[in-house]
């Protein structure tokens, strides 16, 4: 018997409904905000990656599921190394949205100069080879959300605002979410602020795991998110971006605090929140729902200098992502249903004669065709088992063809609460349905 990799989950009945209302859900919440749906393929070039998230990030150097044609990979496993292959043959699973969409704007020019920014929201599977555990997968889900062209602290502000009513909307009580918000500066003040916190780690080299130690060399504010429980402490007296922003970040990261406060959306500031993908620049937030275990739901920020290192013209941009898998556990935890349960139906019961199983099959083509979720046995059944069957199905109503109704050019409709039936000529039919449906 064949079974799923690890780390991956088949998506059906109420989970894939959940799944559905997602979707649902932000086509119309994003949808109010101005945003377009966009797909953009699983796969990339690496180099879309590396340009965007980062060569020094856990999740290129680390989790990309990288991708090469069966015709290459003997030749790949032959030469030991992938110097030969060229860029267009190197290739990964998307393991987030933001680098492929941003890829797509600069190559499709969504943004052109002085143009109205272009705003896309996308439901799609991710790839990250990480360890599986709850709440982390190798292929999850996000919806997201993309925002180019916009450099305004109203933009971050309405972002922030707009995943806030975004969990409202799915389930989630305001109270049990925890919004933490930073900036991290921008490409003038975030070198300087780097290399701060570099020299401390050295300063502290004797205290720290080695882990770290390389993050001084590579990525040093990925030691705010250090496992070790030592390096986080010995952390706390690091040098912290709020503490080192340029006077324009400062003063952006004011506005975007002052529109939530304007909104009354409550955040905490955490000024050690860094995010996992480099290419960020002054605000980023991440959402928690509080005691489900779960990590974070949702998180994004700005990333003013993306589109340039995607190869286009000096663009800002923002956005964020929530992970569908962890927002059904927390949901879950909460007590929340977020799936709903399988939507009820109309069963068409026939005897078994030829007459009225062909009757029984022109009024199922006719409700569906008025858009009626009609079910019925193609088993045999007798009709005592096919009204049991209806009832299974959750059926509302039954629609009863038996040889008198035949002979009457009628139906008999069974109400599946209160047993009430009415017999209508065959040519009402769909109308009685839709009356009662109502
Ligand atoms: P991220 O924080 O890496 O951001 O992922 C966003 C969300 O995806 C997380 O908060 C989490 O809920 C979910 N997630 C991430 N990894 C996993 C996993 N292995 N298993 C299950 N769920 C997971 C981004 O991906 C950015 N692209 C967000 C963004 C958009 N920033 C700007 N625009």
């Amino acid at each position: 018997m064949g079974q799923k990799v690890q780390g991956t989950e088949d998506l059906f009945g109420g989970y894939m409904r959940a799944w559905q209302r997602m979707q649902d859900v932000a086509r119309e919440l994003f949808g109010a905000y101005g945003f377009d749906m966009i797909e953009t393929p699983a796969i990339e070039q690496v180099d879309t990656f590396v340009h965007g998230i980062g060569e020094s990030t856990d999740v290129v150097r680390k989790e990309m599921f990288r991708v090469v044609s069966g015709a290459l990979f003997g030749d790949l496993l032959e030469k030991g190394s992938e110097a030969h292959l060229k860029p267009r043959q190197r290739m990964a699973m998307r393991p987030e949205g933001t680098a492929g969409v941003v890829r797509a704007a600069v190559e499709n020019n969504f943004v052109p100069q002085g143009a109205a920014p272009a705003k896309l929201w996308y439901a799609e599977a991710m790839f990250r080879g990480e360890r599986p555990q709850k709440g982390r997968l190798r292929q999850f889900h996000q919806v997201g959300v993309e925002w180019l062209g916009a450099s305004d602290p109203a933009a971050d502000a309405e972002c922030i605002i707009m995943l806030m009513e975004y969990f409202e909307r799915l389930g989630f009580k305001r109270d049990d979410l925890r919004l933490v918000i930073n900036s991290m500066g921008d490409a003038a003040c975030r070198p300087a602020y780097r290399e701060k916190v570099r020299a401390f780690i050295l300063d502290h080299a004797d205290e720290m795991c080695e882990d770290c130690l390389e993050r001084a060399q590579i990525n040093p504010l990925r030691a705010f998110d250090c496992k070790n429980d030592h390096c986080r402490e010995v952390m706390k007296g690091a040098p912290l971006a709020p503490d080192n922003l340029c006077e324009e970040c400062a003063a952006h990261y004011a506005a975007v605090k002052r529109y939530l406060d304007a909104a009354g959306v409550a955040y905490v500031e955490d000024p050690t929140l860094v995010r996992g993908l480099d290419y960020y620049t002054r605000t980023v937030f991440e959402v928690e729902a509080v005691g489900s275990g779960v990590g974070a739901i949702g998180g994004g920020g700005r990333y003013d200098g993306l589109v340039e290192l995607e190869g286009g013209k000096p663009t800002p941009g923002l956005g964020f992502a929530v992970g569908f898998e962890r927002i059904a556990l927390a949901l879950a935890a909460a007590g929340v249903e977020m799936g709903g349960e399988e939507p009820s139906c109309v069963y068409v019961a026939c005897t078994g004669g030829e007459a009225e199983r062909a009757a029984a099959f022109e009024a199922r083509l006719a409700l569906r065709g008025a858009g009626v979720r009609a079910e019925a046995d193609y088993q045999g059944r007798s009709l005592k088992s096919q009204f049991k069957q209806a009832d299974k199905l959750r059926a509302r109503l039954c629609v009863v063809i038996g040889g008198d109704e035949v002979a009457a050019g009628a139906a008999t409709l069974r109400d599946m609460g209160t047993h009430e039936q009415v017999q209508v000529p065959a040519a009402e039919l769909v109308d009685a349905v839709l009356a009662r449906l109502e």
